[in-house]
């Protein structure tokens, strides 16, 4: 495959990664944090959307990958939620595949073992299984928890 691009040159999958403060009070956590969870999977799976977002006590640490304008988009409408504040960017830039091209957004725990503890698949939720993740996915889910420890 001398004479074929990249696959990433034409089409390409953009990760994008942030840190922000979570501000939902404490009693409404749990109702806030599902209804985001359903909104985000199924908006991302019409946008051919994937990743994870981390919840840790006082922080999220999302990643975000697909199409570089629908990804850039996207974190330009959640920027802005009020549900959160502080977001920095973390690292953002074209790589060769996805690492959650599974999951429409993946639910991670900040600590505990396996993590990814409820998988969105595509097509329906699913208990992950307990060693689940591949190397690639357990690095960038490493730069998150070491990300949501500040
Ligand atoms: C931490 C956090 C992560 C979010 N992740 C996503 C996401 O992956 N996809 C998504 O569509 N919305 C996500 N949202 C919600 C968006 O900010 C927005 O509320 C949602 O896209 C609904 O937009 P709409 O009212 O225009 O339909 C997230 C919000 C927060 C606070």
């Amino acid at each position: 495959m001398t004479t074929a691009a990249p696959d990433h040159a034409s089409t390409g999958t953009f990760r994008l990664m942030y840190r922000s403060r979570d501000r939902i009070p404490a009693d409404r956590r749990k109702v806030e944090l599902g209804e985001l969870f359903l909104t985000a999977r199924s908006k991302n799976k019409k946008r051919h959307i994937t990743g994870a977002l981390l919840l840790s006590e006082d922080f999220f640490v999302q990643t975000l990958e697909g199409e570089e304008t629908i990804v850039q988009t996207l974190f330009e409408q959640i920027e802005r939620d009020p549900r959160h504040d502080s977001v920095t960017v973390l690292e953002s830039g074209m790589v060769d595949d996805r690492v959650f091209a599974r999951w429409a957004m993946a639910k991670v725990s900040a600590d505990g073992e396996p993590d990814i503890p409820l998988i969105a698949h595509t097509d329906g939720i699913a208990p992950a299984a307990s060693r689940g993740t591949t190397p690639e996915q357990e690095s960038v889910l490493q730069a998150m928890r070491d990300a949501a420890r500040g």
